[in-house]
């Protein structure tokens, strides 16, 4: 499915995105490298060489909660290595803290590139999936796109928005030849997590542990798995799918284990 596809991946220098690359390369796609950072996006690109032809993989450093830098850059990677057949979101941001005390710069640059930035990408790259026939589209939301979680009030806001928008995309854009893909990871292991694990607190370490915490591997092989076999919503790890779909049917009571886990921690 993805042998010599060209898929561009933002977030692609860390964590998520550098590792859904690796598999990527590894399944013979071309492989375009999104974020701001030029210098962890060439050392990504260093690193991930290591185990494929370099000739495949490209590099572009861009703020996506920029709309007219990402227009500028996604006609710039078309001219350089050719029209996406893939785009995967994995850019984001993560802050966690009280929902009153938050400041409200961190809700709206979170906002911006967590959501807005999804949003941007997705309609620059759209012209190139279409002129093509089709193509795909991937969101990397969270489990927090679909549950509240003690601590998140703005990661969750956004991420939830992103839930809506995929759900919107994947109806407007199937009968255009587009799949859209809504993943939702539990907490894995990645640089986002070290930095948080500086300064969360314990009511939010003890709620999202509650599912574990994923390697990443995993993450990426059920990511791909679920692309393969075209599912819309894709929830890695077999704790997260339970608790989800407990939170679709009895969401209730999926609310009051949260709860309980909450006074468990506080005590
Ligand atoms: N880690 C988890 O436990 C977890 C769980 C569920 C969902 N997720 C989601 O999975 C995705 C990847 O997370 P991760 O843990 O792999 O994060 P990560 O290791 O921190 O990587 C984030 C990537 O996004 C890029 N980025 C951030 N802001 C950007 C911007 N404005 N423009 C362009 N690129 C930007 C970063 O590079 P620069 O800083 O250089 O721009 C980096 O490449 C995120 O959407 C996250 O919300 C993570």
């Amino acid at each position: 499915m993805f042998d010599g596809k060209h898929v561009v991946i933002t977030g692609g220098s860390s964590g998520a995105g550098k590792a859904l690359a690796a598999a990527l390369l590894e399944r013979g796609a071309r492989v375009t490298l999104i974020a701001r950072n030029a210098d962890k996006l060439a050392a990504a690109r260093q690193e991930l060489a290591g185990a494929a032809d370099a000739g495949r993989i490209d590099i572009e450093s861009c703020d996506v909660a920029d709309a007219e830098a990402v227009e500028r850059s996604f006609g710039e990677i078309a001219a350089r290595v050719g029209p996406a057949d893939v785009l995967v979101n994995s850019a984001g941001i993560l802050s966690e803290g009280p929902f009153e005390s938050l400041p409200l710069e961190r809700y709206r640059a979170i906002m911006d590139i967590n959501f807005f930035g999804v949003l941007h990408c997705s309609r620059a790259v759209l012209p190139q999936l279409e002129a093509q026939g089709g193509g795909r589209i991937v969101h990397i939301a969270s489990m927090a796109g679909l549950m509240g979680v003690y601590g998140y009030a703005a990661y969750c806001a956004a991420k939830h928005a992103l839930v809506g928008l995929a759900e919107t995309m994947r109806i407007e854009l199937a009968p255009r030849g587009i799949r859209v893909h809504l993943v939702c990871p539990p907490e894995f292991e990645s640089p986002m997590v070290d930095e948080l694990e500086t300064y969360r607190s314990a009511e939010n370490r003890a709620l999202v542990t509650t599912l574990g915490v994923m390697p990443i591997e995993p993450v990426v092989r059920e990511t791909l798995r679920g692309i393969e076999r075209n599912r819309f919503m894709i929830v890695t790890g077999r704790n997260a799918r339970a608790a989800a779909r407990l939170a679709r049917i009895f969401p209730e009571t999926s609310r009051s284990f949260m709860d309980r886990a909450l006074s468990r921690a506080r005590r």
